[in-house]
């Protein structure tokens, strides 16, 4: 059990515009009383954000986010989105090195580290994501793969950068397989991270939140929270469905 305030952030990916979002909000707005208690954070498209904040004006309680940055803020970069326009456009939170940032779109490390960079540098918080491949899992490599892109990713900020950051372990082999790590092997990467924080940054670095991603569920999310080191979680797509979504920021 974490002694940190809990965060429930919900990672839309690429669902829900402006229209379908309506729906959803009235839906989750409706089950989900604003609670002082935990920290709920969703991250939609960024080309929903603007309609979510707009539904949001009467719920401070819930935070805003966007799924990516560009390492760069402005220019030449078609179709990307920037870290600059995001804190303007009202998000607080994003998230860097998604797995299937690193994955589908080929990001490594050093672009992690620009980009938590950049968020930091635009006020907003980075949600470094880290996590090993089965292969990676299997050769008995998890700790080294986490702690070089932790590591890595957080290479560009200063200490007090560092200790406003919150991180998320997302093992590939749980994303949105419905094979979740059990609490054991989430505590057990969630106290590599820790220590290698503390190494990091002193003592600060026990209220930096480590979040566990891949497979979080209605079912197995008040399991997984009471783990040791587990600080919150970040939810792919039972955070889609407002009444799962609710039942977890409820947990
Ligand atoms: P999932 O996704 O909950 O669908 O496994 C988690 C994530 O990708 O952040």
């Amino acid at each position: 059990m974490a002694h940190l305030k809990p965060v429930l952030a919900g990672n839309w990916k690429m669902n829900q515009g402006p229209t379908a979002v309506n729906a959803y909000l009235d839906a989750f707005l409706a089950a989900h009383a604003a609670r002082t208690d935990r920290t709920v954070i969703m991250f939609p498209p960024a080309l929903t954000l603007a309609t979510v904040r707009s539904r949001l004006k009467e719920r401070p309680d819930i935070r805003v986010g966007v799924q990516n940055v560009h390492t760069e803020e402005k220019g030449a970069f078609t179709g990307e989105n920037s870290a600059l326009i995001a804190a303007d456009a009202g998000a607080h939170f994003v998230l860097v090195g998604h797995s299937e940032r690193r994955h589908v779109f080929g990001e490594t490390d050093v672009e992690s580290a620009k980009k938590c960079a950049k968020v930091v540098e635009h006020g907003m918080v980075p949600v470094l994501c880290v996590g090993e491949t089965i292969e990676q899992r299997e050769h008995g490599d998890t700790e080294q793969v986490v702690l070089h892109q932790l590591r890595t990713g957080l290479s560009m900020l200063d200490h007090e950068a560092v200790r406003g950051v919150i991180v998320a372990y997302e093992p590939v082999w749980a994303i949105g397989t419905g094979r979740t790590a059990t609490p054991d092997d989430a505590s057990t990467v969630h106290r590599v991270i820790r220590a290698a924080l503390v190494e990091l940054v002193g003592d600060g670095a026990r209220d930096i939140p480590i979040l566990y991603g891949g497979s979080v569920t209605a079912t197995n999310v008040k399991a997984l929270l009471a783990a040791d080191e587990v600080d919150g979680v970040l939810v792919g797509g039972a955070c889609l469905d407002p009444a799962s979504w609710a039942t977890i920021c409820g947990a």
